[in-house]
């Protein structure tokens, strides 16, 4: 037998540059030590309850009728279909679904195609931070430089998270390609007002810049705030890519069904890296997509009460054992400020709090570039049952109030 030689070097030589900067990703490593410590894991924004049932029956029904198969590389004509219907009655966006809609693996794929079919190197990417963990990444990954803009916490309980105008302005340049917008905003619970959407309008068209707005949370939504899309504002269809999904509408994180809805120039460069890098997305998923995407009014709005009961069931708790909550407007999740706890940074908190407590979230510092800015924030997930949230309360009593 020949043996073979030992590999050496193996870490310079077989670990590709672009990921030198990468760190795990923490959201999915908190999950991990959640189970290790059987903590109830209020990190990671996925439901602990049942999918709809007449979803799971249409993907039943699927498999039954043998759509095994790949499908057509860009998406099931009925998934595209139901999403430019959708884009119709939620947007009044007249969309063609032949060459303008293209079905991932996610928006998490939906993102990341993008992301390599518009972006060179050297090209630069406007991210608002605190930001969802994969941008930062992907913009990586694509060649691109993210630029990040702060998105600043509420100062009074009513307030809203904003951003300095002459701070976002001055992260536009020549060689800024575009700016992920994500509304409503995971980890903040921000919605964009359309001031603001408008604002961040009048500079792509100053620097011919894309929008790329990642909704996959648009129909979570509390207090009467409203989801605007900005492809809808003058002038930003033609320049717009809206990323959106089946994971947090249908409570499906594991399916992985997710699109792309853009100019067909835009949408013809995503197919072609979404073609080879993923081919399609499930086959027979997408066809229980196609119903579910024809759900009525009512599956949306019992969507948004029930994640609402649930906000309000977590935060008050979180409140009486000592965290500053910044209230969501959208979304399933609530940032929080942890000074009163006196720990160093979010990073040994939060290790305390699912080591000792029995609660996962996750520490503030990975929403942010630099770690510092989040060092004292973490982030809850209240995508749950009642009973996860009432025996996550019954644990984080055990902080006694240290708070208050
Ligand atoms: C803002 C945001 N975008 C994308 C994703 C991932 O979505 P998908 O499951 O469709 O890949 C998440 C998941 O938490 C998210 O919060």
């Amino acid at each position: 037998m020949v043996s073979s030689p030992a590999l050496t070097g193996l870490r310079e030589r077989f670990r590709a540059n672009r990921i030198e900067r990468f760190t795990e990703s923490v959201i999915r490593e908190m999950t991990r030590l959640a189970v290790r410590h059987s903590a109830i894991n209020l990190a990671q924004g996925f439901p602990d309850f049942a999918a709809p049932e007449d979803l799971k029956r249409a993907a039943h029904e699927a498999i039954d009728a043998d759509i095994n198969q790949y499908a057509i590389t860009w998406g099931a004509k009925s998934l595209r279909q139901a999403i430019a219907q959708q884009m119709r009655t939620n947007h009044g966006l007249d969309i063609d679904p032949q060459t303008e809609v293209t079905v991932c693996c996610g928006s998490t794929e939906s993102m990341i195609s993008t992301l390599l079919a518009v972006c060179n190197a050297g090209d630069e990417v406007v991210v608002f931070e605190p930001f969802y963990e994969n941008y930062g990444p992907d913009a990586v990954l694509s060649g691109a430089k993210p630029r990040f803009v702060k998105l600043r916490p509420p100062t009074t309980p009513a307030g809203e998270w904003t951003f300095d105008e002459r701070e976002l302005r001055s992260a536009f340049h020549s060689n800024t390609k575009a700016i992920i917008v994500n509304t409503p905003n995971n980890p903040t619970g921000k919605v964009f007002t359309r001031a603001e959407l408008e604002l961040i309008r009048d500079l792509c068209v100053e620097f011919n810049v894309l929008a790329i707005t990642d909704e996959i949370y648009e129909h979570i939504l509390y207090d009467g705030t409203q989801h605007i899309s900005i492809a809808t504002l003058d002038g930003m269809r033609e320049r717009t890519i809206t990323i959106n999904g089946m994971s947090k509408t249908y409570s499906v994180t594991g399916w992985r069904v997710g699109w792309t809805v853009a100019p067909p120039q835009i949408t013809n460069a995503i197919r072609k890296v979404h073609d080879f890098l993923t081919v399609g997305a499930p086959a027979p998923l997408q066809e229980a997509g196609a119903s579910a995407l024809a759900l009525s009014a009512d599956y949306y709005r019992k969507l948004a009460d029930g994640y609402r009961a649930r906000r309000d069931r977590l935060i008050p708790v979180l409140e009486e054992v000592g965290f500053r909550c910044f209230k969501p407007r959208g979304a399933y999740y609530v940032m929080t400020d942890i000074s009163a706890f006196g720990y160093p940074d979010d990073v040994s908190f939060a290790q305390y709090l699912v080591k000792e407590i029995g609660v996962a979230t996750v520490p503030g510092s990975s929403f942010y570039n630099d770690p510092r800015d989040g060092a004292r924030q973490v982030r809850f997930a209240f995508c749950k049952r009642d009973e996860t949230l009432d025996e996550a309360a019954r644990r984080l009593r055990r902080l006694g109030g240290v708070g208050n």
